[in-house]
């Protein structure tokens, strides 16, 4: 299946087939591809036959100084105007090899193999490329559009348990914000039915990448409707960072410290979180942790969401159903407090 999906920013062509379809989307002869360690040891097999740049496994080198080591490899190939990038990993190389792409020469073509479930469901997915700064995740970066994502799901045939985690942390995040049946089919099955069913893992994928370009399209630069996608990821990204968490482990986190703040501000049902914590631990996501709050708001308070003393949270009604509020950060700290007293840790 093949079709494209136009945002402001660009066209990008999704193609949900074969790996081979890449030798046809980006020739060897003009293209580069950008991978991590791990994944140029897998798939050599199929990235043989290009110039590779590799950059070491792991979110700690989303960093400048691999951007920089990218940039000075790109040179040495004489890449050009022409030359197509290709992000062939997860959602760290979909990240910096998106960035890498759209300010060398001020942006040369680029498009995505996503290798992790997360990366298919999520990050590969809107446009927004970049690295982290220090403590600050994401702070570096821009939006620009690839102009194609290709998905093969044998490629997950690889990918550690842990990994199918992560990836079902922004799945089950869609269902809280925007899919109520999403979520109640979610909470029948768990990582092995997927792992076991190709059919059903597809349907999984394709809906989710539905529901991000649904909102995506409507809100490219994330003035409005893209918020709610940040929702775990404000206390998440803060968690990410701090104690060197998987992305979808510090979101699983998130969307729980977000439901102790809904409860307080807006009467959310306390069955939510108990629902929530349920289908986290079906997917072997976290659900407590020992925070130390106020390392964790020194961070939080450089959240991109920030204005003022306050930050755009995202919250849910019920399941499926979310909104924004603003709050100030006591709020947030005091909700980070709750959750850390509450858990089993
Ligand atoms: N741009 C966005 O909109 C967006 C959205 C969500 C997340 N993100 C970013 O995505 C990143 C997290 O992505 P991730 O979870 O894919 O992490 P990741 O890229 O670090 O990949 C996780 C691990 O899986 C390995 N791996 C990748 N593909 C594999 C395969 N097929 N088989 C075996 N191992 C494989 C990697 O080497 C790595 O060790 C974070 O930096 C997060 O900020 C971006």
């Amino acid at each position: 299946m093949e079709y494209n999906v136009s945002f402001p920013t660009g066209t990008v062509q999704y193609s949900f087939s074969d790996i081979g379809e890449l030798a046809k989307k980006a020739p060897a002869e003009s293209s580069i591809i950008i991978t991590d360690s791990n994944v140029a040891t897998l798939y050599q097999h199929i990235i043989g036959d290009y110039r590779t740049i590799i950059i070491p496994a792991g979110e700690e080198y989303k960093t400048e100084n691999t951007l920089h080591n990218i940039v000075e490899q790109l040179l040495e190939f004489k890449a050009h105007k022409k030359t197509t990038i290709v992000g062939f990993g997860g959602g760290v190389v979909t990240d910096i090899a998106g960035y890498a792409a759209s300010i060398y020469m001020r942006g040369v073509p680029f498009g995505f193999v996503p290798t992790t479930l997360l990366a298919m469901v999520d990050a590969a997915i809107g446009g927004k490329n970049g690295v982290n700064f220090g403590l600050h995740k994401n702070m570096l970066g821009n939006i620009r559009q690839p102009s194609f994502i290709l998905y093969d799901s044998q490629l997950l045939k690889t990918l550690p348990e842990i990994e199918w985690s992560n990836g079902f942390a922004e799945i089950i995040k869609y269902g809280c914000i925007f899919d109520a049946s999403l979520f109640n089919s979610l909470s029948k099955y768990d990582i092995g039915y997927y792992r076991a069913n190709a059919k059903s893992l597809g349907k999984l994928i394709e809906k989710c990448v539905s529901w991000k370009n649904k909102t995506v399209t409507e809100d490219e630069k994330e003035n409005g409707v893209r918020k709610l996608l940040n929702f775990g990821h404000t206390a998440g990204h803060a968690i990410e960072t701090l104690y060197n968490l998987p992305h979808g482990q510090a979101v699983s986190l998130g969307m729980l410290i977000a439901c102790i703040i809904a409860e307080k501000e807006c009467a959310l049902p306390t069955d939510v979180r108990t629902q929530l914590t349920n289908i986290l631990e079906r997917y072997k996501l976290p659900t407590s942790l020992k925070l130390h709050t106020d390392q964790l708001m020194d961070i939080l308070v450089m959240d991109k969401k920030r204005s003022n003393n306050s930050i755009d949270y995202i919250l849910l009604n019920s399941i499926g159903s979310a909104f924004i509020k603003p709050l100030p950060f006591d709020t947030i700290k005091q909700a980070t407090e709750d959750f850390a007293n509450a858990g089993n840790h």
